[in-house]
């Protein structure tokens, strides 16, 4: 589902802050050195100048860490339980090694994401897959690959998937998507009797529990359990805690129809992040007591065995890991109005103020210890009014050559990447203690040519 726009914005005025004060919404590693912002001990001025912008920067370090977070505490409270990096929020080779080198699970919802796990070496067993309409190559694929799990999203697929395995004689693991009902909006949940979603099966009129039987009775599939995923930018745990209840309550109730006991139970992703200052995420701390720890309770409270769990994060992992770099090449005042900086990106590299209204923190890296004091509109390049990267950004004093850095774009900005207007894509580098290397080059008029004909 769509991410939400962040917490409502106060209005905007030039707020002086500098790079140090918005240390909460920049990577782990983020200084202000001689005046400039550096990440991962490497100078964003220089390194802007030398690989060239835009760029998409990533801090590995702060990437590590988020996934080592979610390990220390989930397993806090459970032996059992894959952390499993969603890839669509940001996926490279780069990236799939580091997931599997932290001892992650990662999900995929393409063939072409599961190539890139298959490419990187990760171990096909910790791989989950996950989409509304896997076509039959995808699942083919998938088998052949030997995936860990599948995530069943309908009966036409779990039809296929069945028939495709016992072609093959292999039995394949799945877990059956359910839709709980509670929908998850930043601040709070909702309960929706309608259960209108294009995912999974609603538990009315019985579609979760007839999904479930199905798996039970088909050949080719071993029904290991249930997933579900409520949303994505969630501040409010209420709203997990809430979709745990319902969902351990199906669990009783699959018990009690089938004798069957659910093996594992996937929560999904969905943990806030902070894009702006006024935002207030919850730690990845109290995600794993209320996920875990609630799960467990749940499950004491109905008779159950405790199952394996998995949650899946995507933002929580890459986005704060993240920044883009970008020159400014214009500045147009309209009297009055609002001035306009332009820059050498937009809306193929970040779409997601566009499409969300999604508002993000923006500096100058070769100011950083400058204040912010004006605000300005940060455009794109491309041939469209609604090109805007960041609305009523407070500023430093902004010059044309500066090198302006737009924060937490690590997650859903890569990956949601296109050519328009033939646009060449950013690369995206890694830094680490002090070094950096392109994971992804930056593509050439060659790439965008490369798959035409005649
Ligand atoms: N698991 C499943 C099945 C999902 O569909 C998603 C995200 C995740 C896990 C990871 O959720 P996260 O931890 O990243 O919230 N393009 C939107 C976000 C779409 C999220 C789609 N599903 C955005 O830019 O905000």
């Amino acid at each position: 589902m769509a991410g939400r726009p962040s917490a409502p914005r106060p209005p905007v005025t030039p707020d002086l802050k500098t790079a140090a004060d918005l240390m909460p919404v920049l990577p782990m590693t983020a200084e202000v050195k001689d005046g400039r912002l550096w990440i991962g001990g490497v100078d964003m001025v220089e390194l802007a100048h030398e690989a060239g912008t835009a760029l998409y920067v990533m801090d590995e370090a702060t990437i590590r860490h988020q996934l080592q977070e979610y390990v220390r505490w989930t397993t806090y409270h459970w032996r059992d339980v894959d952390v499993v990096f969603a890839g669509k929020a940001f996926m490279s080779l780069a990236m799939c090694r580091i997931v599997a080198e932290e001892g992650c699970c990662l999900d995929v919802s393409s063939g072409g994401e599961l190539a890139f796990a298959r490419r990187a070496g990760v171990p096909m067993e910790r791989i989950y897959v996950h989409g509304n309409n896997k076509t039959p190559l995808e699942l083919t694929e998938c088998l052949d690959a030997g995936v860990g799990r599948i995530v069943v999203d309908s009966f036409e697929e779990m039809d296929r998937l069945s028939a495709l395995a016992a072609e093959r004689s292999v039995t394949q693991k799945v877990l059956i998507r359910v839709t709980p009902g509670v929908e998850a909006d930043t601040h709070d949940f909702i309960m929706t009797g309608a259960e209108d979603s294009k995912f999974g099966f609603g538990r009315n009129q019985g579609l979760a529990m007839q999904a479930v039987e199905r798996a039970i009775a088909l050949p080719g599939i071993d029904f290991d359990g249930l997933h579900m995923h409520i949303g994505s930018q969630i501040f409010a745990l209420r709203s997990f805690a809430k979709a745990i209840e319902v969902i351990v309550e199906f669990i009783a109730e699959i018990k009690e129809r089938t004798g069957v006991e659910v093996h594992m139970l996937d929560t999904g992703g969905g943990l806030g992040i902070a894009y702006g200052l006024p935002d207030e995420p919850s730690t990845i701390k109290d995600y794993g007591k209320v996920v875990v720890d609630g799960i467990k309770e749940e499950c004491v409270k109905h008779g159950l065995t405790v199952p394996a769990m998995a949650v899946e994060p995507g933002r929580s992992i890459v986005a704060n890991a993240g920044v883009t770099l970008y020159t400014v090449g214009s500045i147009k005042e309209i009297p009055g109005i609002r001035t306009y900086v332009a820059v050498d990106g937009g809306m193929s590299d970040n779409i997601r103020t566009s499409l969300y209204d999604a508002h993000y923190e923006a500096l100058i890296a070769n100011k950083a210890d400058q204040p912010r004091e004006m605000v300005r509109t940060v455009a794109g390049k491309h041939c469209e009014s609604g090109d805007i990267v960041v609305n009523d950004a407070p500023l430093q004093r902004v010059d044309v050559g500066d090198v302006l850095c737009v924060c937490a774009t690590g997650a859903y900005c890569q990956s949601m990447s296109s050519n328009y207007n033939k646009q060449v894509r950013p690369g995206v580098v890694f830094v680490r203690d002090g070094e950096w290397r392109f994971v992804v080059r930056r593509e050439t008029y060659e790439d965008l040519l490369h798959n035409e004909v005649g």
